[in-house]
């Protein structure tokens, strides 16, 4: 099956109640960890490249690596582009054989983001590629753009419908208090999410694929495993896995991991190169981390996303 649009794998997710994992890829070895757990629970799957992973890889090597994931594979796997910041972005993308795109106007008013994201939207529907938008504004860091918990906003469930209407998007993104990165709530904090406006959005939008951002649960065995072998993370809380699994079963359709693919090869590495201090094979220290990203997926495709045997 040649790479795919989002559009039949999110409208099952909606249907199935259960949601498709969306990770952040930007090598070889997260390539591979993130599909050979998919491959085994036949999972369909979104690999999503940041404007920073595209610089750090180079579109064209990711493009060939997510191909090399299909042909190895036989999933439906879309390529999607992460927080696209503006037109020209999405536009190298959909040129550049990427399946999905998010424009992310969050930062910008609300006309302007919908001027935005219908101008995007436009480009990618004439060839076939489907589009995210997003409306709040998430805290954490995105590339280099730094949301302080203050500049950081909730959705608010009355703007949902012009938004969609619109601009043709085909899902939106939503923040309910998910944020990006490692640090979601401070030590002490209980983790809350605003269930009550995806509940609302989903009232207004009957049908339609809500996104969710932000979602890693900061694997608390990732962290430790870093600690013990020479790094030096705070304390890190990230959003309950109960709670994503209520999002997965409710109108969220794609949820985002990141942060915990980056914990999890960060810990393979650590410990096997502590381990192991006269290696010096890439090979060798960078398996452990392929594993368990492996491992990981797989744990989040069985217990959070709820998506294993739908491909
Ligand atoms: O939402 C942000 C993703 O985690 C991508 O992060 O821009 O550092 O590649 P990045
Ligand atoms: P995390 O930092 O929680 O993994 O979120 C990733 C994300 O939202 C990518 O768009
Ligand atoms: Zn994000």
């Amino acid at each position: 099956m040649p790479l795919v649009t989002t559009t039949d794998m999110l409208k099952k997710a909606y249907e199935g109640n259960y949601a498709i994992g969306a990770f952040n890829v930007n090598n070889l070895e997260i390539i591979q960890g993130i599909t050979e757990a998919a491959a085994e629970l036949n999972a369909p799957l979104i690999l999503q490249v940041s404007a920073g992973a595209r610089r750090y890889a180079k579109h064209v090597y990711l493009m060939k690596l997510i191909e090399a994931a299909e042909i190895d594979t036989g999933l439906p796997i879309a390529v999607h582009l992460d927080h696209g910041e503006d037109f020209e972005i999405c536009k190298a993308c959909i040129d550049g054989g990427f399946t999905s795109v998010m424009i992310d106007g969050s930062h910008h008013s609300f006309e302007d983001n919908i001027s935005l994201t219908a101008q995007v939207v436009q480009y990618a529907h004439e060839r076939g590629v489907t589009v995210e938008g997003e409306l709040g504004r998430l805290a954490g860091i995105e590339d280099d753009v730094n949301v302080t918990d203050e500049d950081a906003s909730f959705t608010r469930p009355d703007e949902v419908e012009e938004f969609v209407t619109r601009t043709g998007v085909d899902s939106l993104a939503i923040a309910i208090g998910t944020s990006h990165g490692a640090y979601k709530f401070k030590p002490g904090q209980t983790p809350r999410l605003r269930f009550d406006i995806l509940e609302e959005v989903s009232k207004r939008l009957p049908g339609f694929p809500i996104v969710l951002h932000g979602a890693s649960s900061v694997v608390p065995e990732f962290v430790k495993t870093i600690n013990t072998y020479g790094g030096e993370m705070e304390d890190a809380i990230g959003i309950p896995e109960d709670m994503l699994r209520q999002a997965a079963s409710m109108a969220v359709c794609k949820i985002n991991i990141d942060s915990d693919l980056r914990l999890g090869m960060t810990a393979g590495i650590r410990e096997h190169l502590s381990l192991n201090p006269t290696h010096f094979d890439p090979r060798q220290y960078l398996a452990p981390g392929r594993e368990n990203i492996k491992s990981l997926v797989r744990h989040k495709i069985e217990t959070v996303l709820g998506c294993d045997g739908k491909a």
